[in-house]
C-alpha cells in the first residue's frame, strides 16, 4: 500500500530537520543538485532503490561482479593471515550484519583490539572509516589496516616476513587463478598478482557492494505504509524530535549517520562527536584526539550507521553498552557525566516514559533487513565437505519479536 503523505529517501531529513542545506536532492528545494547521469551510470549492477544516489567508486578502482566475487573468496579466506586462523570473516560475520558479537575481537596472534568490530553496510555511502580516523578516506585505504598494522594489535598479521609467502599461495590456488584473470582481464595470466594491485582492490569492491536497503524502514520509505508497526512509527517520530535530537547526528537515511557522501554530493562529511558515551575516555580510545592530539577532539567518535543495529551489540567504540535500552539510557542522561565535554547542544538528555523506550526500541529494530545478512551474494563463497557453497548462517534474531534488543526489560 503506498502513501504520498509519509516520507521518502531525501524527503525525511528534510522534514525532520529544520534546514536541509547539508542534504543535495531535498524535496521541496527548487532545481536539485542531482545529476542524473552520474547518480545512476555505472557498469556495475548495484540492486539498490533507484531513488538511492549511487555511492562513489574510485576512478582507479571502477566496481565489476568480478572483482567483487574475488573479493568474496579473500573475505572469507583464512590463509590470508599470519597464522592462518584469521578472515575478514572472523570478525565481520554475515549473520551478525559483519560485526562479531563480541566486545573486543582478536588477531591471529589472540591480542585483543581495544575497540569493538564494526558492522559493514552500505560503508560505499561514508566518508571516513574506523570509529576516529578522519584521516582514512577509502575503503581501500581502511582495508590495509586490519591486513598490515602492529598497531594497536596485529589482525591478520601481515607483514614484509609473510607475505610473500602469503601472495604465493594465492597465486597457486586454483579456484584464485580463474577469478584473478576474470577481475584483471587486461592482465597476463601469469601477473605477480599481489595484494596493493590486485588483492585490496577487490576485498574493498567486495565490501563496498554490501548494500542494506530492504529494512522495514527503507520499505516504509520507500511507499509501503504498512512496513512500520505503530509503535515503530511513533519511535520514529522520538528519533527525529527536538526533544532526542537523534536526527542531528544520525541524520542520513541511506546511512543513519553524519559520516556520509554520494555520487550528487561533491563535499563529503564526516563529524565526530563526544557523546559522553563512557565515563573516561582513555588511551588508545580518546577518540580523533588519538590522531590530532588537538584536546578539542577528546572524546570525539564518528558518529556511527544505525542499519541493523539490533544485530551489532554490544555498542560503542569499546563495547562498553550490552543493550540498546543502555544506550538510550546514556543518552537520556546527556551523556555519562564524566570528565569530558560533551557535544551538549546535540545531546541534552531528556526523560522518556517506558511505552516511548519501547516505541524507540521499534524504530531502531526496523532498521534490520534481513535481506542483507541473508543474501547468499554475501555469504562464504568456499566449498564444504560436500562441495556446496558454506553459504549463510541463520540468525533468529533478526526477528524482532524474539530478539531481546527490542525489548524492554
Ligand atoms: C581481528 C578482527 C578484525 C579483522 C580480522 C578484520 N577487522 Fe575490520 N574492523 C575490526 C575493528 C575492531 C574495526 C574498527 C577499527 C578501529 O576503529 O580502530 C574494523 C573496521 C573495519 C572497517 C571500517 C568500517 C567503517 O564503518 O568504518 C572495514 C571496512 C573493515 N573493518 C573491513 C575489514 C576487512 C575487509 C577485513 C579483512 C581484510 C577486516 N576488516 C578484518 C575488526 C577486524
Ligand atoms: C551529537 C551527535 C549524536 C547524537 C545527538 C546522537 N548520536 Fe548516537 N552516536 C553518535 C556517536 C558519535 C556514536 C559513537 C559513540 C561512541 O562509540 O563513543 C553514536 C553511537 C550510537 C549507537 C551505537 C552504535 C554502535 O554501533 O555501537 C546508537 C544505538 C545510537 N548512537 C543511537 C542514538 C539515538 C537513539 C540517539 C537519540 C537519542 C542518538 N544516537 C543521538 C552521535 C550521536
Amino acid at each position: 500500500m503506498t502513501d504520498s503523505s509519509h516520507p521518502h529517501y531525501h524527503q525525511l531529513a528534510a522534514l525532520l530537520l529544520a534546514s536541509c542545506s547539508l542534504l543535495a536532492g531535498c524535496v521541496g528545494s527548487s532545481g536539485t543538485s542531482l545529476d542524473d547521469e552520474g547518480a545512476s551510470a555505472s557498469s556495475y549492477d548495484w540492486d539498490i532503490p533507484a531513488s538511492i544516489p549511487l555511492p562513489v567508486e574510485p576512478d582507479d578502482n571502477p566496481m565489476t561482479s568480478a572483482k567483487f566475487e574475488l573479493g568474496r573468496y579473500l573475505f572469507y579466506d583464512t590463509r590470508l593471515s599470519a597464522n592462518g586462523d584469521i578472515a575478514c570473516a572472523s570478525c565481520h560475520k554475515q549473520e551478525l550484519a559483519f560485526s562479531d558479537g563480541n566486545q573486543f575481537p582478536s588477531g591471529t596472534y589472540g591480542d585483543m583490539h581495544p575497540r569493538n568490530a564494526m558492522s559493514l553496510g552500505n560503508t560505499g555511502w561514508f566518508a571516513t572509516f574506523n570509529w576516529a580516523r578522519p584521516d582514512v578516506t577509502t575503503l581501500e585505504e581502511q582495508i590495509r589496516g586490519p591486513l598490515f598494522n602492529t598497531s594497536p594489535i596485529p589482525e591478520h598479521g601481515i607483514t614484509d616476513d609473510n607475505i610473500e609467502l602469503i601472495e604465493s599461495e594465492v597465486r597457486a590456488d586454483s579456484t584464485y587463478q580463474v577469478l584473478l584473470i576474470a577481475a584483471y582481464p587486461d592482465e597476463d595470466a601469469n601477473s605477480q598478482w599481489n595484494f596493493d594491485d590486485h588483492l585490496i582492490p577487490a576485498l574493498a569492491s567486495f565490501v563496498r557492494g554490501l548494500t542494506s536497503f530492504d529494512s522495514p524502514f527503507d520499505q516504509y520509505l520507500l511507499g509501503d505504509s504498512d512496513a512500520l508497526s505503530a509503535s515503530a512509527k511513533r519511535g520514529l517520530s522520538l528519533f527525529a524530535s527536538e526533544r532526542l535530537e537523534c536526527t542531528h547526528c544520525h541524520l542520513d537515511d541511506f546511512t543513519l549517520t553524519d559520516n556520509h557522501m554520494n555520487r550528487t554530493w561533491n563535499y563529503p562529511t564526516s563529524n565526530f562527536h563526544n557523546t559522553g558515551s563512557v565515563l573516561v575516555y582513555e588511551e588508545p580510545n580518546r577518540g580523533v584526539y588519538e590522531v590530532t592530539g588537538n584536546s578539542s577532539h577528546f572524546g570525539q567518535f564518528r558518529t556511527m550507521s544505525l542499519r541493523n543495529i539490533a544485530l551489532t551489540a554490544p555498542y560503542s567504540h569499546d563495547g562498553s553498552h550490552a543493550t540498546l535500552a543502555d544506550i538510550i539510557d546514556t543518552y537520556s542522561q546527556g551523556g555519562k557525566q564524566g570528565d569530558y565535554s560533551v557535544d551538549g547542544d546535540l545531546s541534552p538528555g531528556f526523560t522518556l516514559t517506558d511505552d516511548e523506550k519501547t516505541d524507540l526500541l521499534a524504530f531502531l529494530c526496523s532498521l534490520t533487513d534481513t535481506t542483507f545478512i541473508s543474501n547468499p551474494d554475501y555469504g562464504n563463497p568456499w566449498p564444504d565437505e560436500d562441495g556446496n557453497p558454506i553459504g549463510v548462517t541463520e540468525n533468529p534474531l533478526a526477528d524482532a519479536s524474539v530478539n531481546p534488543q527490542c525489548q524492554l526489560d
